[in-house]
């Protein structure tokens, strides 16, 4: 990476960060050690906290305390959020509080007036207009590229960025969905986003949380081989609302069941059958969430040397559009 080097935004002022790249609160995946991997190289780095339950935030938060001095934020899910959750986060101090898939309007006061900046995640248009109104800092705008859950009607990063930038005027957007290299930062940027989350090329990093064998079977496939579904939600008895599919690697049971959602439903034995081997990581019917980006997601590096390899090709990149204008 060129010494000195940095990537101003909008966002990166907003926040007292170097870089315009956010690693994504990726529950299970993205704990303390990412997170504070992430800031430290200077982005922001999320903790994936999920509902907020109680034992994992104090650890992954502590971890993350413990290791950086720089700002950091903790990630949330909306419809399933524990009552206290977010008091119990404010305690640690956080840079950032996102949240994502629901209503972020009942939280908004009490995260703000903490002086912690409020992140939305959105997926769709009235998601962005309801995240406005409530008054967030910083919007995230997700395409149907990304890895894990998004919206049902979801369309694809290129296409939706560009819309919310529109509606959001001088509230900062980042891109998320479908970003794992420098190229892709500097195109989420030419849409008006001020950086980009970055969820599935975090994964495959020394300090995620995702199991070594998940992490081969990530380098191993491509975008190709990943598919939006609900299958792997019905199957693990996931209480994850029908309008929040989730983009997965395909597999086995997956293959199965496919169109079958309803008499999967009423299949408690099929489920029986998922969650035993689940429970041993059989990988024909784990669901290991992944985006379309996943062809660049070729070997496991430290978040570090991540962040800093995507704001340096962002940085290229940039020089190289600059010299098409200067040709003509
Ligand atoms: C393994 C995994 C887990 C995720 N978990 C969450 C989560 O708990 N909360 C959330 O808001 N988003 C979650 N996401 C979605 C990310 O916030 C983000 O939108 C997505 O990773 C961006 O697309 P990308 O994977 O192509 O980079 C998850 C994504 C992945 C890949």
């Amino acid at each position: 990476m060129i010494e000195g080097m940095a990537l101003r935004t909008d966002f990166t002022e907003r926040l007292s960060i170097e870089h315009p790249v956010v690693s994504a609160p990726m529950g299970g995946a993205a704990g303390g050690a990412l997170a504070a991997a992430v800031s430290e190289a200077g982005g922001l780095g999320l903790i994936g906290a999920g509902s907020g339950a109680r034992e994992v935030l104090e650890r992954e938060a502590g971890i993350v305390t413990a290791s950086t001095s720089k700002p950091w934020g903790i990630g949330f899910l909306l419809w399933s959020l524990e009552n206290d959750a977010i008091a119990r986060a404010l305690d640690h101090g956080p840079a950032a509080i996102l949240l994502s898939f629901g209503d972020p309007a009942p939280y908004a006061d009490e995260i703000r007036s903490a002086g912690v900046r409020l992140i939305v995640q959105v997926t769709d248009m009235a998601e962005a207009r309801r995240a406005l109104e409530a008054g967030a800092d910083v919007l995230v705008a997700q395409g149907n590229d990304a890895g894990g859950h998004a919206g049902q009607n979801a369309v694809g990063t290129m296409s939706f960025v560009p819309s919310v930038v529109d509606m959001a005027g001088s509230i900062p957007v980042l891109a998320a969905g479908g970003i794992a290299d420098g190229r892709s930062l500097a195109a989420a940027l030419a849409l008006g986003a001020s950086g980009a989350m970055i969820g599935t090329r975090f994964q495959a990093t020394h300090e995620s949380l995702v199991p070594a064998a998940e992490i081969k079977a990530l380098l191993d496939a491509t975008g190709a081989d990943t598919e939006t579904n609900r299958v792997l939600d019905i199957a693990r008895g996931s209480a994850w609302p029908a309008r929040y599919p989730a983009r997965t690697l395909r597999n086995a049971f997956l293959d199965a069941w496919r169109d079958r959602e309803a008499e999967l439903r009423g299949d408690l034995d099929a489920q029986q059958r998922f969650r035993a081997a689940a429970a041993e990581q059989d990988p024909d019917v784990v669901p290991i969430w992944a985006g379309q980006a996943l062809d660049r997601v070729t070997a496991i590096a430290s978040a570090a040397d991540v962040v800093a390899e995507i704001v340096a090709e962002a940085d290229r990149t940039l020089t190289r559009l600059a010299a098409y204008r200067a040709a003509r």
